[in-house]
């Protein structure tokens, strides 16, 4: 099977305690898998540590079959990696919201008139073309987290790493974004707690477990 992202027994102990060891996993090209589990148990960890947030960790990360051995390595793909942190607070970068969302495009060159463009196209896919020009920071918490999601997609990453996605979202646009990332073929895990979002996305769901992902 190709393989967007593997896992080898990856263990992480944070200043107190193990978290959990022994993590294996492989998310082939275009797969979708889940990962649920207890409050704390590591799920946002475990993100972090595929998003290239975390070094301290044992076991070994593979993106695209390449084994990521340093910060410099990972660097290759981070363009390729989009990750939606579970909170979105600290993760905008300027403070309207259809500069926030033209940011990543910008920073890699593109002209300001195609990014504008290609901002308002996804605002419009997400249904948030209302909030536009709204000052990010007096938005609702549901309403930051699709724009933080607007920002990810825009760059077209090849795998997406969402920390639950839904968690603020009523249930019209909890729908739209179930209709829109399962018409994206890409590689995805989504960390969640809403069971029906996870049904409706993901074949494949891990449990978390401190010594261990157990598939369910
Ligand atoms: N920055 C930090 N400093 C110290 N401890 C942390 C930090 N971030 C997380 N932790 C601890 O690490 C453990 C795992 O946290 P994590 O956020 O990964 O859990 P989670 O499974 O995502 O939980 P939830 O379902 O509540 O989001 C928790 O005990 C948490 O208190
Ligand atoms: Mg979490």
């Amino acid at each position: 099977m190709s393989c967007s992202i593997t896992l080898k027994k990856i263990s992480y102990k944070n200043e107190n305690r193990q978290l959990f060891s022994n993590i294996d996993l492989n998310v082939g090209h275009q797969e979708k898998v889940a990962i649920i589990g207890a409050n704390g148990v590591g799920k946002s960890t475990l993100l972090k540590i595929i998003a290239g947030l975390k070094d301290s960790y044992e076991g070994e990360l593979q993106l695209f079959h390449n084994p990521i051995l340093s910060k410099k390595e990972y660097n290759k793909f981070r363009s390729d990696v989009g990750y939606l942190p579970q909170d979105v607070n600290d993760y905008f970068l300027c403070p309207i919201v259809i500069e926030d969302v033209m940011f990543n495009l910008r920073a890699k060159g593109m002209n300001k008139e195609e990014a504008y463009h290609k901002a308002i196209l996804i605002l419009e896919n997400l249904g948030i073309s209302h909030l536009k020009s709204r000052v990010i920071l007096e938005l609702s918490g549901g309403e930051q987290k699709i724009v933080a999601l607007a920002g990810i997609l825009i760059t077209q990453p090849k795998i997406l790493l969402l920390d639950e996605p839904t968690n603020a979202l009523d249930f019209n646009t909890e729908k739209r974004i179930i209709d829109i990332l399962n018409s994206i073929k890409k590689s995805m895990i989504i960390v969640s707690h809403h069971k029906s979002f996870i049904e409706k996305l993901a074949p494949t769901v891990y449990k978390l477990e401190k010594s261990g992902l157990e598939k369910i």
